[in-house]
């Protein structure tokens, strides 16, 4: 942290105290914190709209007794084992799994897959978590 900028931000009154509180809600030390993982966020967000090299996270939540399901599930990541880095299962309950997908590289095709997998018949829930390959930032 040898090259920190400063500068100055204005705000209305009631839009830092609401920035306050959300800063105290989510544990940041201080504001110069918040500030930093807002715009860091704001630069993946745009890393993966330019359909640059990012990394994410697929979690899916699916019942296992559905075994077609499963095959699909499989099937699906056979063909897309260039992105996938590393899969993860753990079985939720007697009928649930859970399964997190680690993915690295082209933005475009890791949302074809997360869609993919997101849209077989029986998925509960999806989700896709956004994140960089750091180099940027
Ligand atoms: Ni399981």
């Amino acid at each position: 942290m040898s090259d920190l900028m400063r500068f100055g931000v204005s705000l209305e009154k009631g839009l830092l105290r609401d920035f306050d509180r959300l800063i105290n809600n989510k544990q940041y030390a201080n504001r110069s914190e918040a500030i930093r993982d807002l715009i860091r966020n704001s630069l993946v967000e745009d890393e993966w709209k330019k359909g640059e090299d990012v990394a994410g996270a697929i979690s899916l939540v699916y019942d296992h007794h559905k075994r077609e399901l499963m095959n699909v599930i499989v099937e699906i990541q056979h063909d897309y084992q260039d992105i996938i880095v590393a899969s993860q299962h753990v079985h939720l309950d007697h009928h649930n799994c859970l399964e997190v997908i680690i993915v690295k590289g082209k933005s475009d095709k890791i949302k074809v897959l997360s869609d993919k997998l997101r849209a077989v018949k029986g998925v509960k829930h999806g989700s896709l978590t956004l994140t960089t390959l750091g180099r940027e930032f």
